[in-house]
C-alpha cells in the first residue's frame, strides 16, 4: 500500500512551485466570474477597500495558520487535526472542510464547463458569421453551411440544457482528475506553472484592448470611484464570504497544499506572495471586466436587469458574448476565445485543488494510492456534478451552504483550533524552520492577536449579523 509515508505523498519541488499552485487555487472564478460584478453593484471602490481589509486583515492571518498547520502535521484536513492535536472535534472540522471541498467542486465544474463551452462557441459563431468565409463560399452551401454553425454556437451557449451541461462538466472533470493522478510535483505544480503566467498574459493584453476602447471609460470610474453609502453589514458580509472564497480559504484546501511543503520554506511570505497574487488577480479582473461591460452598453448592449446590473452570471455568460458578437470579425472571436480560456485556466488551477482535498483525505486516511483515490474520489463527485448539470438552480443554494457559509465558518474554526488548542506559539515555532528568528519580529506579535481575537470575532459576528 502507498500512500502514507512522506515520500509518497509528494512534495513541491520549489517554493515558486508552492506560490503558482496556491495562487492558482486562489485564482478562479471567484476573481473573474464573482468578483468584478460585486465591486460595480455594491459601491466599486467602497466595496474594494473593505474586501482589502478583509482579505488582509482577516484572509492572510487564516491563511499562514492552515499552510503552518499542514505542514506541521503532513497530513490532509481530517488527517492534520488528528496529528497535531488528542481532540475529537477538529478531525470533524477537517472533514467539514472536505465535504465544502466535494460540494463546491461539483457546482464549480458546471460553471467552467459553461465558460469552456463558451471558447468552442466564439470560434463556431465566427464560422457561421463571417465574411471572409461568405465569400469563399461564393454562395454555394453556404446557408445550410452558416446554419449548421450557429446551431453548433447555440448548444454551446445554452446554459439551460442539461445535457450540454453534464458533457462538458465531465470533460472538464476528466482533466482535473488526469492531472491529480500525475501527483503532486508532476501534476499540480506542473500544470499550475504552465498555467499561470499564460492567464496573466492573457488578462493583461485584454485590458489594454478594452482600455483603448472608447465607451469603457465609465467602467473605469464605476469601479474606481467609492460610494461609501453602499457600505452596510450585508456588504460586509459579502466581502468576507468573498475574500474566503477567492483565497481558497476554510476548507483546508491549503493545509493540504502546506502539506507539500518543504520546512526551509518561509511561510508567511510565501502566504503574503499567494494573497498578493489573488488580490492583484482580482483586481485586474475588475479593471477589464468593469470597463469591458460598459463598453457593451455603449455599443446599445443592455447591461441592466430589473433595475440594477446584471447579475455575474448574465454578464459573463450574455453580455461579454454580446459584445465580442457586435465586435465580429477575427478581432471579435479572439477576444472571444481568449476571454473563455482566461476563465477555462483560472477555474482548472482551482478545481485542480479543490479536488486535491478529499483525494489527499483518502491517500491518507484510506492508504489508497493516488491514481485509484483520484479516479474513485472525482468520479463520484462528478455524479454530483452531472446532477447539478441538470438542475443548475443547486448551483445558487450549494454556493450560498458550502462557500458564503460553510468557508468562513471553517475559516472561525480554524482560528480557534491555532488560537487555543494547539496555540499559536506551537505555530511559530513551526513557521521558525523557514523564517529564523520569527519570534523576534512584530509579525510574531501581531499574528497571534489576529488569530485568537480580531479574526474569529469578526468572522462570528459576520455570521451571525448575516442570519438576524
Ligand atoms: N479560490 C477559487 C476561486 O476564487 O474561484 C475557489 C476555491 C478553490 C475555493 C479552492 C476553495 C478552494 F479550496
Amino acid at each position: 500500500m502507498a500512500g502514507t509515508t512522506t515520500t509518497d505523498r509528494g512534495s513541491w519541488n520549489s517554493k515558486l512551485g508552492f506560490v503558482l499552485a496556491a495562487a492558482g487555487s486562489a485564482v478562479g472564478l471567484g476573481n473573474i466570474w464573482a468578483f468584478p460584478t460585486k465591486v460595480a453593484t455594491e459601491g466599486g471602490a467602497a466595496y474594494l477597500l473593505i474586501y482589502l481589509l478583509c482579505t488582509f486583515a482577516i484572509g492572510f492571518p487564516v491563511m499562514v495558520a492552515e499552510i503552518t498547520i499542514g505542514r506541521k502535521s503532513g497530513k490532509n484536513p481530517v488527517g492534520a487535526f488528528k496529528a497535531i492535536s488528542s481532540s475529537k472535534f477538529f478531525p470533524l472540522v477537517g472533514l467539514w472542510g472536505v465535504i465544502c471541498g466535494v460540494m463546491i467542486l461539483s457546482f464549480y465544474t458546471v460553471v467552467a464547463g459553461w465558460a469552456f463551452g463558451f471558447a468552442f462557441e466564439e470560434i463556431f459563431y465566427f464560422l457561421a458569421s463571417s465574411e471572409l468565409l461568405q465569400n469563399l463560399f461564393g454562395g454555394i452551401g453556404w446557408e445550410s453551411y452558416s446554419a449548421s454553425m450557429k446551431g453548433a454556437a447555440d448548444w454551446l451557449t445554452d446554459t439551460g440544457n442539461g445535457f450540454k451541461n453534464a458533457i462538458i462538466a465531465t470533460v472538464f472533470m476528466l482533466g482535473t482528475i488526469k492531472i491529480i493522478t500525475a501527483g503532486v510535483s508532476d501534476g499540480i505544480e506542473r500544470a499550475t506553472k504552465a498555467m499561470m503566467p499564460l492567464l496573466i498574459g492573457i488578462i493583461v493584453v485584454m485590458i489594454i484592448y478594452v482600455l483603448l476602447q472608447p465607451g469603457s471609460a465609465e467602467g473605469v470610474s464605476i469601479y474606481l470611484l467609492p460610494d461609501f453609502s453602499k457600505i452596510n453589514a450585508g456588504l460586509i458580509f459579502s466581502a468576507m464570504g468573498q475574500a474566503f472564497f477567492s483565497l481558497s480559504l476554510g476548507m483546508g484546501a491549503l493545509i493540504t497544499y502546506g502539506s507539500y511543503l518543504n520546512k526551509k520554506e518561509n511561510i508567511p511570505q510565501a502566504a503574503a506572495f499567494v494573497t498578493l497574487a489573488d488580490v492583484g488577480i482580482a483586481f485586474l479582473a475588475g479593471l477589464l471586466i468593469v470597463p469591458a461591460m460598459y463598453l457593451a452598453q455603449s455599443q446599445g448592449i443592455n447591461i441592466n436587469a430589473g433595475g440594477s446590473l446584471a447579475s455575474s452570471t448574465d454578464l459573463v455568460f450574455q453580455i461579454l458574448p454580446a459584445l465580442f458578437h457586435t465586435i465580429g470579425g477575427s478581432v471579435g472571436m479572439l477576444l472571444g476565445v481568449t476571454f473563455f480560456l482566461l476563465l477555462s485556466i483560472a477555474a482548472l488551477t482551482s478545481t485542480i485543488s479543490l479536488l486535491e482535498v478529499p483525494v489527499s483525505y483518502v491517500i491518507d486516511e484510506f492508504e489508497v494510492q493516488r491514481k485509484k483515490a483520484a479516479w474513485m474520489v472525482g468520479l463520484g463527485i462528478l455524479v454530483v456534478s452531472i446532477t447539478v448539470a441538470f438542475f443548475p438552480a443547486l448551483i445558487g443554494w450549494f454556493d450560498y451552504l458550502f462557500s458564503t457559509i460553510g468557508l468562513p465558518l471553517g475559516g472561525f474554526l480554524i482560528c480557534l483550533f491555532v488560537g487555543y488548542v494547539w496555540k499559536t506559539d506551537q505555530a511559530l515555532n513551526e513557521m521558525e524552520y523557514g523564517f529564523a528568528g520569527i519570534k523576534q519580529t512584530l509579525f510574531s506579535k501581531v499574528w497571534p492577536v489576529f488569530i485568537k481575537y480580531i479574526c474569529p470575532a469578526a468572522i462570528l459576528y459576520n455570521l451571525i449579523s448575516n442570519f438576524i
